[in-house]
């Protein structure tokens, strides 16, 4: 028996995808070391045409069919070089081996070059939607060989998940350009986290929100302009009961975020190329905050702070709303204006309006707002940022005063609203025509002979200050 499609790494994410595959008519042959687990999945799997798995690597390459489709969902790192070892004396010219992890972009692109040497494909392709979105369609973030992405092409239409029909997939560009999407996805994850959490935060503590409240209010927002999955899970999650005790599970959770990376990637990639994503840099830098719960308790009782003045529910959800609006628009912008210079920086000629209809379903960024990004980018294919685009000026705009509103209260009241914050300087900075940065370049050419330039003369200028 020849199977289609093979895999390599047979945990809830691998199980998942496989399964998915069979379900669309391909056949999959998995992998693991762990026999356990392949032997889960071929009960899972039910018909061992369709779906069978073994633990030899021979075995396993051997059984597939020619070029060979060779798929790894295993963790970022070394693990996938090792893998790539142990297949290699196995496989043939025109093979493709497709890593579907976060590995990191330059990982990526090494591994792409030392596999060309060998006459194999290689591709970094992203996978969003967690465990449930690989068994009922994640949104899939191919790079790599043009031509060789075709071969794989009809497999991965028909697992992804689809937006009114269209597959949440598509071929995004040379090299490790698959996983640099990926990555700045996980940015915008980290980000829109971030902010539906303060928001949470505030509305608890100024506006005495229940969860019963949280849960309704989420909810009536997921139906509209706000829908999204993660505002969709966030109610679900208020919801939960604990069933270790009274009370919600939510609030017995220990707020120490962890990370596997992505969205710090995101960050330091940003600096390196000069873009400016704030709201995703303060993600980052809050669940390292977040970490640090010894200190923080300990900080905690070190210093007042005011007791909140309670605010109208009414008013508060509605300045929430705007506000989590307003800075879910300006991330997205701040990651979107990442990718159109890292796809001139890195030659992978993204095209913006694939890869925001690919997040449409899926992902874990997927949103509704994300119709009207795709649009705006459909229109001008060079848009630099999403803020320049005329459809959004009145989005923002009519927006942006409740920004404002909470980010005051907020500092007054002594609650952190770090990610609105940093999405407002954003967006006052970025539409400021002028900066005070006029000083820094006179304090640089005091102190250094650094040099300026004049507003009102071409050239390049240096003054004796002292
Ligand atoms: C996805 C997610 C996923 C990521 C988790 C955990 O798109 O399905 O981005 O790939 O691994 O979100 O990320 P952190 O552990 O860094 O929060």
């Amino acid at each position: 028996n020849t199977y289609d499609f093979g895999l390599i790494g047979l945990g809830v994410m691998g199980r998942n995808f496989i399964l998915n595959v069979a379900d669309n008519n391909f056949s999959a042959m998995g992998y693991d070391l762990n026999e356990e687990q392949v032997k889960a999945l071929i009960a899972e799997g039910e018909d061992p045409q369709k779906v069978n798995a073994t633990s030899d690597i021979q075995t396993f390459v051997s059984s597939l069919s020619q070029p060979r489709k060779i798929m790894l969902l295993v963790p970022a790192g070394k693990i996938v070089d090792s893998v790539i070892e142990s297949l290699l004396p196995h496989l043939d010219k025109n093979d493709l081996i497709i890593d579907g992890g976060n590995s990191f972009f330059t990982d990526t692109d090494r591994r792409e070059a030392y596999l060309k040497e060998k006459g194999i494909h290689f591709f970094g392709s992203g996978v969003s939607g967690g465990a449930k979105g690989a068994r009922r369609g994640p949104s899939i973030m191919p790079g790599g060989n043009k031509e060789a992405y075709k071969e794989v092409q009809p497999i991965f239409e028909a697992v992804a998940a689809k937006f009114k029909g269209e597959p949440c997939v598509a071929y995004l560009g040379p090299k490790s350009a698959g996983n640099y999407v990926k990555m700045v996805h996980n940015g915008i994850e980290y980000g829109l986290m971030q902010l539906t959490s303060e928001i949470y935060d505030i509305l608890k503590k100024a506006g005495n929100y229940s969860y019963d409240e949280l849960h309704t209010l989420f909810d009536s927002w997921n139906k509209g302009r706000l829908q999204s999955f993660l505002v969709e899970i966030s109610a679900e999650i208020f919801n939960r009961d604990d069933d270790k005790g009274p009370g919600k599970l939510v609030e017995k959770i220990l707020d120490k975020a962890k990370q596997k990376g992505t969205g710090k990637w995101t960050s330091q990639n940003a600096m390196d190329l000069g873009i400016p994503i704030p709201s995703i840099d303060i993600a980052v830098s809050m669940r390292e905050i977040s970490a640090l719960k010894e200190e923080r308790v300990q900080a905690d009782k070190l210093y007042n702070r005011p007791e909140p003045a309670v605010m109208d529910k009414e008013e508060l959800a509605k300045w929430a709303e705007e506000a989590l609006y307003f800075a879910f628009i300006t991330t997205y912008a701040q990651g979107l204006h990442q990718l159109s210079d890292a796809s001139t920086e890195y030659g992978y000629e993204l095209d913006l309006a694939v890869i925001i209809k690919i997040w449409r379903a899926g992902c874990i960024i997927r949103a509704g707002l994300l119709e009207d990004i795709s649009k705006a980018y459909t229109e001008d294919k060079a848009l630099s940022n999403l803020l320049l685009s005329p459809n959004f000026v009145p989005k923002v705009q009519s927006t942006v005063t409740s920004a404002r509103n909470l980010v005051a209260y907020a500092a007054k009241n002594g609650i952190p609203l770090p990610g609105l914050s940093n999405s407002l300087t954003y967006f006052d900075t970025y539409t400021s025509g002028r900066l005070p940065l006029n000083l820094i370049q006179a304090q640089r050419d005091h102190f250094g002979s650094h040099t300026y330039e004049r507003t009102d003369m071409e050239g390049i200028f240096h003054t004796e200050w002292e």
